[in-house]
């Protein structure tokens, strides 16, 4: 392991406490160091029983950044950030290691998204503390088989969602979380409070407001997002990758 200690890194609790996605960038690139020093942050992250099956993709052809940015919705960042990088659960190299690996059960494929997850963030909490920005992008899975095969992906693999990283270029305002006391409970699991999910609305509300003149809040967002099928291509990809088939 090569640590970038010479690198100026803010202190952990701040840089966590002051995360907003960033999703307008200066045209400034980052140095190699800078790129080098978040990927090796990523690359100490914990890993579910040490299998490291991730790879990340930094995407620096023009034509494949167009390409996986209409895949995106036309989230126009996905092409103007400094960096574009797709995490993608990865097995193929489990077969080589091991020819008759079972790769092909449900438990793979949690092991390999929450791998990629923790090692995700670990990378953007080090840009973060650079002074950097960025932000996920699970659209790529709006058309999963097409960014599949942009990204020309094996058997094994899946392209779980890009990371946008660059020089931020705007200061958003904090998103409000659910309160801490709805998302712990002692010993035992706790409903939600139906007077706190209004409070919290209500605080949402006003937050999208300021920021863009929506009309949102927390309950409303549910709704949108599960108020249809779920991006059901994602099941029947899996499969044609050999993966979740058990
Ligand atoms: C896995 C994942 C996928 C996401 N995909 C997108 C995306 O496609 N486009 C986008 O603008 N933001 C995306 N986001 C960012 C979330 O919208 C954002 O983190 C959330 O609204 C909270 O806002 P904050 O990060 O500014 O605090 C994604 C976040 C995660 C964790």
């Amino acid at each position: 392991m090569s640590y970038h200690t010479n690198l100026k890194s803010e202190a952990t609790l701040p840089t966590i406490y002051r995360h907003r996605s960033i999703r307008k960038f200066t045209e400034e690139a980052l140095t190699d160091e800078q790129r080098e020093a978040i990927w090796e942050a990523g690359r100490a992250a914990s890993s579910s029983s040490f299998m490291q099956s991730t790879q990340i993709i930094r995407v620096t052809d023009v034509e494949k950044r167009a390409a996986l940015c209409e895949v995106a919705a036309n989230q126009k960042y996905v092409r103007t950030a400094a960096e574009f990088w797709v995490f993608c659960i990865d097995y193929t190299k489990h077969k080589q290691a091991f020819p008759e690996a079972q790769l092909d059960w449900t438990e793979g494929l949690i092991l390999g998204a929450v791998d990629a997850g923790i090692m995700a963030q670990n990378c953007l909490l080090a840009a973060e503390s650079m002074g950097l920005g960025g932000v996920y992008i699970g659209s790529l899975r709006n058309n999963v088989a097409r960014a599949a095969e942009i990204l020309a992906l094996p058997p094994l693999t899946f392209p779980l969602f890009g990371m946008c990283i660059g020089h931020p270029a705007q200061d958003p305002m904090y998103r409000p979380r659910l309160p801490l006391e709805t998302l712990v409970s002692e010993n035992r699991y706790k409903a939600l409070d139906a007077a706190k999910l209004s409070a919290y609305d209500e605080q949402l509300t006003a937050y999208y407001k300021e920021r863009s003149g929506l009309d949102l809040n927390w309950s409303k967002a549910v709704t949108n997002n599960f108020s249809q099928p779920l991006r059901p291509q994602i099941l029947p990809f899996l499969h044609q990758q050999g993966l979740a088939k058990r």
